[in-house]
């Protein structure tokens, strides 16, 4: 098979370096980045550490608004399936490189395959929700990581070309848990195992309100331990803009840093306490390693780890953020609900069975 995988934010590598390992043992794949990401700690480290080929193609597309990046991104894709003629694009998650590499291909007429489909907020502000629902809505392979997510595409009607083949980000979690030594990093930033909470906050429903934002500055500040926060370009510079920096330095417990790697995050979170984060991906990492997550979010896609007890919503309402981070609790149980951590090697058997002549 030539499969076209297309990348473009931190979340996108995390999952890539999975399937790309998988994917190359017998196939050839031409990897392009849109640049969506494109600072060194939001984006190239993350191809270090996790040994991701170097993209074939970068685009080099950068920030802006949602409509003049994904139309950026659509038409070099465009040019770049129409000349390359793979037998499926292959796309990941949610973002606005996700949308703009899925509406391409499909107006192409080439294939298009989604990993973590049918993962739904029921949120139509999110501009992740968009993207996801109408990438589906034109995917031919539908790879979603849990029963949830099958259950939701079948309730918008879509059943033909539908795997439940577990989460992809569950594979490249145990490989470098596998590999690495957790506790380095609690030297590095001066943190004790068990005694602070890791805090990311990125979302636009959370960042770009300064009453939201400055209610999670708030509720950091009065929480018992050290917050150690990794604050996202994005939240960085609305702290800044909302004059929200000496509300910041007033809360003494509260730590920001840049953002950190994805080997630095996973040691991070192991040894946490709990987790506050506005994140999707993080939620579910922190149940795979068994750490609770208080969710300063309404929603979640990830329905399991609330049910399970795993994961608290708490909002951005400072009294609710404290009071459910001051009682975060650990469950008994924490069954497979994300796969047993082979999803990539299942989602390339199913692109081989559609794909393959
Ligand atoms: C994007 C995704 C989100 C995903 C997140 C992971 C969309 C709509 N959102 O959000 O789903 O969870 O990535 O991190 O696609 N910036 C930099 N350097 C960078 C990248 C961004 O400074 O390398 C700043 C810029 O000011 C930019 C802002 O961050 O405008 C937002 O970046 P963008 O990629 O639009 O959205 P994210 O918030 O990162």
């Amino acid at each position: 098979m030539r499969v076209i995988s297309v990348v473009g934010a931190r979340p996108q590598f995390i999952k890539a370096a999975a399937v790309c390992r998988a994917l190359r043992e017998k196939h050839d794949e031409i990897l392009v980045h849109s640049g969506q990401h494109y600072d060194y700690a939001m984006s190239d480290v993350f191809f270090e550490q996790l040994s991701i080929p170097k993209p074939d193609f970068n685009l080099a597309v950068g920030s802006g608004a949602h409509g003049k990046q994904t139309g950026e991104m659509m038409g070099l894709l465009e040019e770049l399936f129409l000349e390359q003629r793979p037998d499926v694009v292959l796309v990941y998650g949610d973002t606005n490189t996700t949308l703009a590499a899925g509406l391409a291909a499909a107006k192409a007429g080439i294939p298009v395959a989604h990993v973590e489909a049918g993962l739904r907020s029921f949120n139509r502000a999110m501009p992740e929700e968009i993207n996801r629902v109408l990438v589906d809505h034109v995917s031919d392979l539908l790879l979603c990581p849990t029963r949830a997510a099958v259950a939701n595409l079948e309730a918008e009607g879509i059943t033909e070309g539908v795997r439940l083949v577990g989460d992809v980000m569950l594979d490249t979690a145990r490989f470098f848990a596998e590999r690495n030594d957790s506790t380095a990093v609690l030297d590095q930033f001066e943190v004790e195992s068990g005694e602070y909470f890791l805090a990311t906050v990125h979302r636009a429903g959370t960042s770009d309100s300064p009453t939201r934002l400055a209610d999670v500055i708030s509720a950091f500040g009065r929480l018992d331990r050290p917050v150690l926060w990794a604050v996202h370009p994005r939240t960085r510079k609305n702290i800044d803009e909302f004059g929200l920096g000496d509300a910041l330095n007033a809360a003494s417990n509260v730590r920001p840093v840049p953002p950190v790697s994805y080997l630095e995050t996973v040691g991070l979170l192991r040894n946490a306490r709990a987790l506050l984060t506005d994140s999707g991906g993080m939620q579910k990492e922190a149940y795979f390693f068994g750490v609770p997550c208080v969710t300063l979010r309404e929603e979640t896609e990830w329905v399991e780890t609330v049910e399970l007890g795993w994961n608290r919503l708490a909002g951005t309402d400072a009294d609710g953020i404290v009071a459910a981070a001051s009682d975060v609790t650990v469950p008994m149980t924490r069954p497979e609900v994300y796969g047993d951590g082979h999803a990539a090697e299942a989602i390339v058997e199913a692109l081989e069975k559609r794909y393959s002549a």
